[in-house]
């Protein structure tokens, strides 16, 4: 009789274990999606295995930049998590940016681009930083001059370009960089492969970390494929973060919509690959991940977590680290005498 009653709450405690588990898996199901193996398609620039190669070349050159000193690739190191982990980036002439370089992984799925989002798409993006007189301090005209007067970047466009008469023009550059920058993705994390049902890749205190993450609504702001890149929000929608974390200088969306409600409001960046992308937030004045948490959970939620709460989820984004993709470095057509030369100032 006892021996029954044992086994019949042994089977019910079980089936309650597996219900809970279920449901966390559910529950995350409801909120975030699996990151895709593949390169998603994108409006109006059809991929082709000529075009991503040049736009791979594209992103090492220095050449883009007026000094050749400064590539894509300089602030958004393809080794280094797709970004340059300093507080903000360096650019032309040893210039300090605002900002904190987001990482390039995963952009392709962001909604819009940049901490304001003021791009819409990648395309779009890549013109900023060329012409930005602190980044990369060069000129469309100079840019297609400098391409034009290699014939090795000459063929690669018409490759690329099949259908244009024009094919070297800085429109072109901006998509054939899309396009590559479209297949740098971090499929296969842990958290990836729960998603798609196998529950033992998280352990338990990762679990517990996710568990929070969905019930301390962390997963309001980031949300999606990428876990952020999708909406904006006011940094401090709860409690005002100190002025070294939001510097009072940087308004945030308001810098471009000028509306007094975009104050100190910013796009919520991707968790993927977090635990690679120190420093952090749009300052880059946090350079360990636990303290980011924590101070997430009081400016924006004003939650007070305990130490092991704020643990578990910190070790529940560590899990958002994907496979990253084994770049071969291009090799890089010779410059000719027509090709104007670096800008030392
Ligand atoms: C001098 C450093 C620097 C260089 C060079 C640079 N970037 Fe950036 N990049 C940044 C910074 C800083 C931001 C964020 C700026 C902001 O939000 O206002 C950024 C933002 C981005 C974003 C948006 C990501 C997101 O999550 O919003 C993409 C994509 C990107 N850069 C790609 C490129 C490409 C492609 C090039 C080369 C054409 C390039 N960058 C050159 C520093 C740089
Ligand atoms: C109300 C929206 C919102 C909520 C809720 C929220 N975040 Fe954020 N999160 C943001 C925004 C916006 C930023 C960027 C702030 C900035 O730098 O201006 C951010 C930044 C971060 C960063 C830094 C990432 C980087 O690359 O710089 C981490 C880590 C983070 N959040 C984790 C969390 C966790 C964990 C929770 C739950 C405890 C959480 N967030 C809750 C909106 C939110």
């Amino acid at each position: 009789m006892y021996v029954k009653i044992i086994l019949i709450c042994a089977v019910a405690l079980f089936a309650a274990g597996g219900w809970f588990e279920q449901s966390l898996l559910d529950r995350a199901r409801q909120k975030l999606e699996p990151l895709p193996d593949d390169a998603p398609a994108l409006s109006d620039n059809p991929s082709s295995a000529a075009k991503v190669e040049l736009g791979k070349m594209l992103f090492f050159d220095p050449r883009l930049s007026s000094s050749w000193t400064i590539s894509c690739n300089s602030c958004h190191n393809l080794g280094l998590g797709g970004v340059d982990r300093r507080e903000t980036s360096l650019g032309h002439g040893w210039q300090k940016g605002s900002r904190n370089s987001p990482t390039v992984f995963n952009a392709v799925f962001h909604e819009m681009q940049f901490w304001d989002g003021r791009a819409k798409n990648l395309r779009q993006q890549v013109k900023g930083p060329v012409q930005s007189a602190i980044e990369m301090n060069n000129t469309p005209e100079r840019v297609v001059q400098t391409l034009k007067s290699m014939p090795g970047y000459v063929e690669r466009f018409t490759a690329a370009f099949p259908e244009d008469a024009n094919p070297v023009s800085f429109d072109n550059v901006a998509m054939a960089i899309e396009v590559f920058e479209a297949t740098l993705l971090t499929p296969d994390s842990r958290f990836d492969r729960f998603l798609k049902g196998d529950e033992s890749a998280l352990n338990e205190q990762e679990k517990r970390g996710l568990t929070l993450f969905l019930s301390k609504d962390c997963v309001s702001c980031h949300k999606g494929v990428n876990l952020g890149g999708a909406s904006f929000h006011k940094f401090g929608a709860a409690r005002k973060p100190g002025s070294d974390l939001r510097p009072p200088d940087d308004r945030g969306l308001m810098n471009i919509t000028g509306a007094p409600l975009d104050e100190y409001v910013f796009r919520a960046p991707t968790l993927r690959n977090v635990e690679l992308t120190a420093p952090y937030f749009h300052s880059g004045r946090v350079w360990d991940l636990r303290q980011a948490v924590a101070t997430m959970a009081s400016v924006q939620l004003d939650a007070k977590l305990r130490d092991r709460d704020i643990d578990d989820l910190t070790a529940f984004l560590r899990t958002l680290t994907g496979v990253l993709p084994r770049i071969e470095y291009p090799v890089l057509p010779m410059h000719t005498a027509e090709t104007p030369r670096p800008d030392a100032k």
